[in-house]
């Protein structure tokens, strides 16, 4: 079992796609275990992207991401960290394959509408800017056995 951290990006909140969204990590059987609404400050921006603070869009970044509320989730399953990046697909909504969420519904680099760790690593530093350990809320899902086979 993983842990990811996902954002529903202001593009996302903007355009109404939050259902739409949601409900494919849904549809997929993974488990949602903690969302909220949040508005990301550039103190937030600059610690989640730290990688990206030098780089030339990162000034563009830090305010697309500050410019309206997002949502965050953290979302449990089997390697979901791998399995949610691909679902998102390529970072640039133009390389995205088609079935994916970006391919899907974003034609931008920028504005790709959701955000999701690359790693385990990413994934515990992520999800610690995020959520308190007591907003996270695992639960046993009673149609697992709907989903997957005991052994896996
Ligand atoms: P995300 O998966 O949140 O990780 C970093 C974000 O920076 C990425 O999605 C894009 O929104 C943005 N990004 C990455 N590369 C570029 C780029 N070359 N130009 C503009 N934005 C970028």
């Amino acid at each position: 079992m993983q842990r990811t951290l996902v954002l529903l990006k202001p593009d996302c909140i903007q355009r109404r796609l939050i259902g739409e969204i949601i409900g494919r990590f849904e549809a997929k059987g993974l488990n949602i275990v903690a969302m909220k609404m949040l508005h990301v400050s550039p103190a937030l921006a600059q610690e989640h992207y730290a990688e990206h603070v030098a780089k030339p869009f990162y000034p563009a970044l830090e305010e697309f991401i500050t410019s309206s509320p997002i949502v965050a989730m953290a979302i449990d399953g089997l390697e979901v960290i791998r399995v949610v990046r691909e679902m998102l697909g390529a970072t640039s909504g133009l390389k995205a394959a088609p079935g994916t969420i970006r391919g899907d519904f974003s034609s931008s680099r920028q504005m790709n509408l959701v955000h999701a760790s690359d790693s385990e690593e990413s994934a515990v530093r992520e999800l610690k800017l995020y959520f308190a350990e007591s907003e996270l809320c695992p639960y046993a899902p009673t149609l697992i056995g709907s989903f997957k086979a005991s052994d896996e």
